[in-house]
């Protein structure tokens, strides 16, 4: 759990970016500096990528030009978000230990000449880490502008060279003590894979057909587990030298899953986030949403920080969404409705060559004429007239959710696997669907951990999750044996931990909870969908279930399991346990899910069912709530409500209209249906 105790600003919301002034000359930093304060800018990161001006040569520091920045905005009153450069180490580097730069599965060995170009386990390497974060606390540790200690940039990069292979040995020691353990655990007995030395084992690199899935599944856990163990020696180098500023680092969304989120918050000081749009379209904010709600979830119901956000345009294959100002004023105000403590973005100033050079920033390459920078002096306006609401309530999360999904990064990674039953079944694009639907019923949501705590949820979602271990089953029975409502998606509990199938029927983890049995999967194709009884349509799946103490709540009505159930409802103990034995196709996921909450007696914000098109969120405050109402249709709403809203100083009792494409945040000290919300 991240420690409240050493935590961002409660008084302010930080806002700003990425600060790479070592591409600049030196005139240009002083008019940054003039910019920065004239659009509110209070946070500067800087030295993400620094290492080979920090130190030229090995063991040989260059910390002037860092000073001068440090003291210009500290002078300029601009915060420090100081990061560690570990996530690039300089070419001397490479050349110096060749060995501690990364292979690929296939053997290739990568050379230096863009970034992240090293192997996490190669001694070097680590050790290289501590003396240049030694070197950083020991000179900026206690600066009175050090708001923050920003480690890596984005931890993620795998390697399957002999350093790797050496320390994936000692930690399936750790896991499994024996090699019998770890023979059996892996089920080597098939394809002749029996280990008799520990020196056997590779990691999972390129073999000639399929690897052995529970050695896949473990290699990812074991580098989480080390990339977590990299991060925890800069962060006990920082607190042993006594520097008070929190520390985090910057987690990356949606697309990476190289890390298990919760252990890593566990670590943390505060989560910090890195969130990049995947659409153009409108579905862009329910991913806003989907990375505010995860993020809020790891850090259980504590403020986080969005650390990156794109400007108005971004170069990534297929992602390349062009933001109006507007949409970024309004992506941002999503994301601290959601918890974070401000709104940060890469980059400040727009290079001007380099691997990035069309990658927007806060001063594009038109310069501070244009309107990109004028939209971000009124986003720091704005953020300077909301900033109340970074003080968190002294009691319960920042917001408050009925729902719960279960999210856990093992589930992706092994439905990632290869040769399932169907391997169009993706585990992010389920778990993104599900929260979709939730966004589009205007009901909030958190997420979950398999062993989390859920007794304040109404009702718990659980999408394919194929793997179970034992605490994530008592987990789920004891929430419903004490009378929570779960339901849970196809091609869950099928199988323990190592991905062993429970025998006996599907899904033998959970059939006695859920009281059906399966015996045979029938996997849709890629066209493929099924009619069930109800109205609703299936895609992806079905099964030929039969109950056990279940009740049919529909049947498939079309396809070779005609007649035979499809969703069914359980009592067990005091509380209800459903299945979904396919998986809701986009059309009817909504109407399944309202269903089920309605059912439950979820509630949606103050009441109120807004337009489509307008986001409503309540974030808790110590003194107040405050209600963000996102416009991001095309048609005006008018909000009613006993409250005001900071943006425009406003009140909102007698109605305030939102324009297409705006915002309010109202605080307000009655969120109740009671209060007569309405927004119409
Ligand atoms: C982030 C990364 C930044 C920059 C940005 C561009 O993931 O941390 O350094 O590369 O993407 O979109």
């Amino acid at each position: 759990m991240p420690n409240a105790a050493r935590t961002f600003s409660h008084h302010r919301l930080l806002y700003g970016g990425d600060y790479n002034p070592e591409q600049w000359p030196e005139e240009v930093w002083a008019q940054d500096v003039e910019l920065m304060r004239r659009a509110g800018v209070n946070a500067a990161t800087v030295g993400v990528f620094s290492w080979a001006r920090l130190e030229p040569e090995e063991g040989v520091y260059d910390f002037g030009w860092l000073d001068r920045v440090v003291s210009m905005l500290h002078d300029g009153g601009i915060g420090i978000v100081l990061a560690t450069p570990t996530a690039s180490p300089p070419p001397w580097f490479s050349r110096a230990h060749p060995d501690a730069l990364p292979v690929g599965p296939d053997g290739t060995r990568l050379t230096h000449g863009s970034r992240d170009t090293y192997a996490v386990t190669a001694p070097a390497y680590r050790e290289a880490c501590r003396r240049i974060v030694q070197q950083l606390v020991d000179r900026y540790g206690s600066h009175p502008g050090l708001l923050a200690w920003h480690l890596h940039n984005e931890y993620g990069t795998y390697d399957w060279g002999e350093h790797t292979a050496a320390a994936f040995r000692r930690w399936l020691r750790d896991r499994y003590a024996s090699l019998e353990e770890l023979n059996r655990a892996w089920y080597t007995s098939f394809w002749s894979q029996h280990y008799r030395s520990w020196e056997d084992i590779l990691p999972p690199r390129a073999t000639q057909y399929l690897h052995n899935p529970t050695q896949v599944v473990d290699f990812r856990r074991f580098m989480s587990d080390e990339m977590l163990a990299a991060m925890c020696e800069q962060r006990d180098i920082i607190r042993a030298a006594g520097s008070a500023a929190p520390v985090t680092t910057n987690f990356m969304l949606p697309t990476w899953n190289h890390i298990e989120q919760w252990s890593w918050s566990d670590a943390l000081d505060v989560l910090s986030v890195d969130h990049y749009l995947d659409s153009e379209g409108p579905d862009g904010e329910t991913h806003a949403a989907y990375a505010g709600d995860l993020v809020r979830s790891w850090s259980h119901g504590e403020p986080w920080l969005l650390m990156e956000q794109s400007t108005i345009n971004m170069t990534m294959p297929q992602r390349r969404p062009h933001k109006d100002i507007n949409r970024v004023i309004r992506n941002s105000l999503s994301y601290i409705a959601r918890g974070s403590q401000g709104a940060l973005f890469f980059q400040w100033r727009a290079p001007a060559a380099g691997s990035e050079v069309w990658h927007g920033g806060m001063v594009p390459h038109a310069g501070e004429d244009s309107r990109t920078y004028r939209g971000f002096v009124e986003l720091g306006r704005i953020l300077r007239d909301i900033a109340e609401v970074a003080a968190p309530p002294d009691d319960g999360p920042v917001v408050a959710a009925d729902v719960a999904v279960m999210w856990h990064a093992e589930g992706w990674w092994a439905l990632e696997t290869k040769h399932l039953p169907n391997d169009r079944m993706d585990y992010a694009s389920l778990v993104r669907g599900t929260h979709r639907a939730l966004w589009h019923a205007r009901i909030p949501a958190d997420f979950v951990a398999p062993d989390g705590a859920l007794d304040t949820y109404k009702l718990v979602l659980v999408p394919s999750m194929f793997p179970m271990d034992d605490a994530a089953v008592a987990t789920l029975e004891r929430y419903v044996d004490a009378g929570g409502r779960v339901c849970v998606w196809p091609f869950t509990g099928v199988a323990d931990e190592n991905m062993h199938v429970v025998a006996g029927g599907y899904p033998g983890r959970i059939r006695s909870l859920l009281g059906v049995r399966s015996e045979e999967f029938h996997p849709l194709g890629p066209d493929e969908t099924v009619p069930l009884s109800d109205g609703t349509t299936g895609e992806l799946w079905s099964e030929y279930l039969s109950l056990d103490g279940a009740e049919v709540t529909s049947s498939y009505a079309g396809g070779p399991l005609r007649g035979s159930p499809a969703t069914t409802r359980h009592r067990y103990g005091s509380g209800t346990a459903y299945y979904l034995s396919t998986v809701p196709d986009p059309a009817s996921v909504r109407g399944v899910l309202e269903r089920l909450c309605d059912d439950a007696g979820v509630q949606r914000p103050l009441g109120v069912r807004p337009p489509a098109d307008v986001e409503v969120v309540v974030r808790r405050g110590a003194n107040a709530d405050y209600v963000f109402v996102l416009n991001h249709g095309d048609t005006p709403v008018e909000v009613t409500g006993p409250g005001e809203d900071l943006v425009t100083s406003t009140t909102t009792t007698g109605g305030l209209t939102v324009a297409p494409g705006g915002y309010a945040v109202v605080r307000t000290d009655d969120t109740t249906p009671e209060a007569g919300w309405r927004l119409d």
